[in-house]
């Protein structure tokens, strides 16, 4: 089967790489011509676990390649899967934009049958748009049906989540949809969902805002716990324990960033209000979010007294381990506001840094975390990689100018941290 890909992004670039491991073939196409002449230099624009290796293996073979010219595309492909991105507008809404423009490309060029299938995070009804603007802006009289498909990949886990989902949800209208969408995820061990369009539109911003939710509602009771004088590791590994609730995404800490979960959070807030309901618990989580960030520099604030000229060594900027994206980092508001009040920043990050110069202002940056801690008045953790788990800390412990260190991850023990003589800070605990 030929399949097209439009938005060579992460969940374009994933899904083009992993169905072309799986024996279709596949033309990724993005208006970014910069980017596509990358991509066929075999230079990926990403850091993903695994991607370079799919795509270049694939490319060799010919069963991947890369264009901008959606035309040609859309001619030679049945399956055409929509996922570009729709970023956030100011008033949280997400902007479909560049999906109508995608949409009225795909119908000029159809000269056949086509499948459009929806991949990018859209709100419920998007669908019945994207159907409306192929309808009114076709040439020819061919046929076409719209499907949804939501990717609930995580970032740094792209392609383990993408070959292994926990489930393929499929929003179809025809059986001629179904069968097709079938015939290229019967290439894949997971279970199939099959709904109505709209359904499968909400399950994915139900799904994000539900993890969300979990996040907030961990950090809200680490916040307890704090008061209390109680553990939230132990707490959340006895909640965790219950099926019914499950261990994961009960991570406290600094809160959720990335580029899908408060997005997804934002939009769910403003598709329920517009469709008339006020979705006052998201607004919650929201909120809770916020706090968490705030919290965390208070901490800090309070044991270093005056932040002014205060040296401050920042190990993790990436919004979560694993991935080099910077996107609604929790970082980025924390090193802003401390900068704001007058720190000086030395960061690290094994693989984000070069993202983040251009998002920072002022920061050094530093080789590796050792570097980071020389000189500094205290150290804190934003992200929780696996390499600063293997720090060696009486180093650490020597380079810093005070033995202080603010854990936005909970990444370390704190009796072992304390044993090591440090004054240690963690969330919830
Ligand atoms: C998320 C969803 O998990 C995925 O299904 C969807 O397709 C895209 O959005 P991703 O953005 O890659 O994936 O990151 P995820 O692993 O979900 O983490 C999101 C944020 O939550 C990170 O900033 C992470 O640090 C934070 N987090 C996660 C916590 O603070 N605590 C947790 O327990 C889990």
């Amino acid at each position: 089967m030929n399949i097209a890909i439009i938005g060579a992004g992460y969940v374009g670039l994933v899904t083009g790489a992993c169905f072309a491991e799986l024996g279709v073939k596949v033309v990724c196409v993005d208006n970014d011509t910069d980017k596509i002449k990358a991509l066929n230099k075999l230079k990926i624009p990403i850091y993903e676990p695994g991607l370079e290796d799919l795509i270049k293996r694939n490319f060799r073979q010919g069963r991947i390649s890369f264009t901008s010219d959606i035309d040609r595309a859309v001619a030679r492909s049945q399956v055409i899967f929509i996922a570009i991105g729709t970023p956030p507008k100011d008033n949280g809404e997400a902007d479909l934009t560049g999906i109508e423009k995608v949409a009225t490309a795909i119908a000029r060029s159809m000269t056949d049958y086509r499948l459009i299938v929806e991949k990018s995070t859209v709100p419920v009804e998007t669908g019945s748009w994207v159907k409306h603007t192929i309808e009114i802006n076709k040439k020819k009289k061919v046929s076409f049906d719209v499907a949804s498909n939501p990717e609930f990949l995580r970032e740094g886990r792209a392609i383990h989540d993408f070959m292994h989902p926990d489930r393929i949800v499929l929003g179809v209208e025809s059986k001629k949809a179904e069968q097709l969408l079938r015939e290229l995820y019967g290439r894949i061990d997971g279970p199939i969902l099959m709904t109505d369009i709209k359904s499968a539109e909400l399950i994915k911003h139900a799904s994000n805002s539900f993890l969300a939710l979990k996040i907030s509602y961990i950090n809200a009771v680490a916040k307890v716990c704090e008061l209390a004088g109680a553990d939230i590791e132990q707490v959340a590994e006895g909640m965790g324990m219950d099926k019914r609730v499950g261990r994961a995404f009960l991570d406290a800490g600094i809160g959720f960033g990335g580029f899908c979960l408060p997005k997804d959070l934002d939009a769910f807030i403003t598709i329920s209000r517009k469709l008339g309901y006020d979705f006052g618990l998201l607004k919650e989580v929201k909120k809770i979010n916020e706090f968490q960030k705030e919290d965390f520099i208070r901490r800090v604030e309070s044991r270093l007294w005056n932040i002014k000229d205060k040296t401050i060594g920042v190990l993790g900027l990436a919004f979560k381990p694993d991935t080099d994206d910077m996107r609604f980092a929790p970082s980025i508001d924390i090193i802003q506001i401390l900068q704001r009040h007058g720190a000086v920043i030395k960061a690290y990050d094994p693989k984000a840094a070069s993202r983040a110069k251009k998002i920072f202002k002022g920061v050094k940056f530093c080789r590796n975390a050792y570097e980071a801690a020389k000189n500094s008045h205290c150290l804190i953790v934003l992200t929780e990689w696996q390499e600063f788990k293997e720090l060696d800390f009486k180093k650490i412990k020597r380079l810093l100018k005070h033995p202080l260190i603010f854990d936005g991850r909970n990444m370390f023990s704190p009796e072992a941290m304390e044993g090591l003589g440090f004054k240690y800070v963690s969330v919830g605990r």
